[in-house]
């Protein structure tokens, strides 16, 4: 886990945060106000990129980084080299970097298992002057993941 500036970030990764801004304005977000932006980036260098979806029963609400992954997975685009994530409040840009919520680690662990490197996540604040990037096995660690089910990645990664 290490903090970069936005200028010593690769082209293409500052371009995930860009899409990663562009998709947080279109979060549904009544009840909590808040806006979060995900941009996955494919080892193929394709990009899906989704904002929070929230619901009248609160828990039913969807982060960012969840329905990137299962906008990927619709087009059946699993193996993922790269997650910008972004955040900020109706009324003030975030100070702080956004980092993904329990659930969302445990689903982007499920897929980063599918690859042979783990998936790296760029968390930035809105003002994109604090900037810290991770691999999903530093946010989570000594994860369950489906080889402790005992499954065979390869057959996995071709189900
Ligand atoms: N949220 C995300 O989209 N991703 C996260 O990792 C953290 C939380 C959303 C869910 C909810 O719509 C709002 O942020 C406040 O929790």
């Amino acid at each position: 886990m290490y903090e970069i500036k936005l200028k010593d970030l690769f082209p293409k990764d500052q371009y995930l945060i860009s899409e990663a801004e562009r998709a947080m304005k279109t979060a549904y977000n009544p009840y909590s106000n808040f806006f979060v932006g995900a941009a996955i980036r494919t080892m193929y260098g394709a990009i899906f990129s989704a904002s929070n979806v929230e619901n009248a029963a609160y828990g039913s609400t969807i982060c960012a980084e969840r329905s990137a992954l299962v906008k990927a997975n619709s087009l059946r685009q699993r193996l993922f080299e790269k997650l910008a994530l972004i955040g900020k409040g109706k009324d003030f840009e975030s100070e702080n970097i956004i980092s993904p919520c329990g659930s969302c680690r445990q689903m982007l662990y499920e897929f980063s298992s599918l690859n042979d490197k783990p998936l790296e996540i760029i968390m930035c604040n809105t003002r994109k002057d604090k900037i810290m990037v991770a691999t999903i096995d530093e946010l989570l660690p000594i994860a369950f993941g489906p080889r402790q089910l005992g499954f065979d990645i390869q057959k996995l990664r071709n189900s």
